[in-house]
């Protein structure tokens, strides 16, 4: 009897370190298949207007605003090659993007900028943007100047980015509209949907928790002081030009 435990618990035991060792393998297969480990991802927490899901070599993220797709594919899955969506309801992109370009006529580029992006930005609608950076590359010719009245200019890059959506679109065009939210932390929230194209889940997850983190923190102080001037917590929105306008992604106190 004490034979037959030990024995059967001893194949228990091969069984575990058989299973670990397959699960090492594969998740080694996986890492060297695909640039992404399905381990690194960005849920929504707050926002509701945009959900993603995800696949071994794929995401998708689905606008609830205007119910269209986005079929993100690995560009070294076998897929990246053969499938190419571009209807009402969905669009397909190759990930991580080596590059893009955005309708900076109006935009908020503090997004990009906080993901570290504005290197692969290459092409823009507008330079009143907020961001020194982006203005500098512009001025040293790293980013060139497009026409926003001609959208088959941007079939050149890996995706254009607009956040104004009534325009002619092209295949490659990327609605990205965190002012549809309602409120500040929602809107925060949208730098989640950047990093999904470029496989900087990590990063844009550990942005919005420091914004997060920040944004609850002035909301208690604000909630615990009583004087006669409540201060209030504030979404910032830079005016350029009247209808170009950059979002600032820090809050502050207003008294
Ligand atoms: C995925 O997450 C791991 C652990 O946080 C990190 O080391 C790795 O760089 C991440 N990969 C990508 C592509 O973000
Ligand atoms: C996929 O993207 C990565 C990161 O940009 C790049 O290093 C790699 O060469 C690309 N692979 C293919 C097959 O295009
Ligand atoms: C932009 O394109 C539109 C439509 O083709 C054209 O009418 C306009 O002159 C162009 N603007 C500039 C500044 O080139
Ligand atoms: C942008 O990247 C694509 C590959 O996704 C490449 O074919 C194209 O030449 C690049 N364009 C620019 C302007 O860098
Ligand atoms: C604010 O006022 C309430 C009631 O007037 C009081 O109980 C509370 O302690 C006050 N808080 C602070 C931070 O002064």
């Amino acid at each position: 009897m004490s034979s037959s435990s030990s024995s059967s618990s001893s194949s228990f035991r091969v069984q575990i370190i058989s299973v670990l060792f397959l699960c090492g393998y594969l998740q080694g297969a996986n890492a060297a298949s695909s640039a992404v480990t399905v381990r690194n991802i960005s849920k929504t927490e707050d926002a509701v207007n945009f959900h993603i899901y995800y696949g071994q070599t794929f995401k998708v993220i689905k606008n609830v605003v205007d119910g269209k797709s986005y079929l993100l594919i690995q560009n070294n899955s076998r897929m990246a090659t053969r499938t190419k969506y571009c209807t009402s309801r969905i669009e397909s992109f190759v990930i991580p993007l080596s590059n893009y370009s955005a309708d900076t006529y109006s935009f908020p580029v503090s997004f990009l900028e906080l993901l570290g992006l504005l290197g692969s930005m290459k092409g823009i609608t507008s330079d009143s943007m907020a961001s020194e950076c982006a203005l500098k590359l512009y001025d040293t010719g790293e980013i060139e100047m497009m026409n926003r009245s001609e959208p088959q200019q941007f079939s050149e890059f890996g995706a254009h980015f607009i956040s104004v959506t009534d325009q002619p679109q092209a295949c490659n065009f990327a609605n990205f509209v965190p002012l549809v939210e309602e409120y500040p932390l929602q809107r925060a929230e949208w730098i989640k949907f950047l990093g999904v194209f470029v496989n900087l889940e990590t990063r844009a997850n550990k942005v919005y928790d420091a914004i997060k983190e920040n944004y609850l923190c002035l909301t208690k102080v604000a909630a615990s002081k009583n004087g006669s001037f409540k201060p209030i917590v504030a979404w910032m929105q830079y005016d350029s030009v009247s209808i170009a306008q950059d979002l600032n992604l820090h809050f502050f106190l207003y008294f």
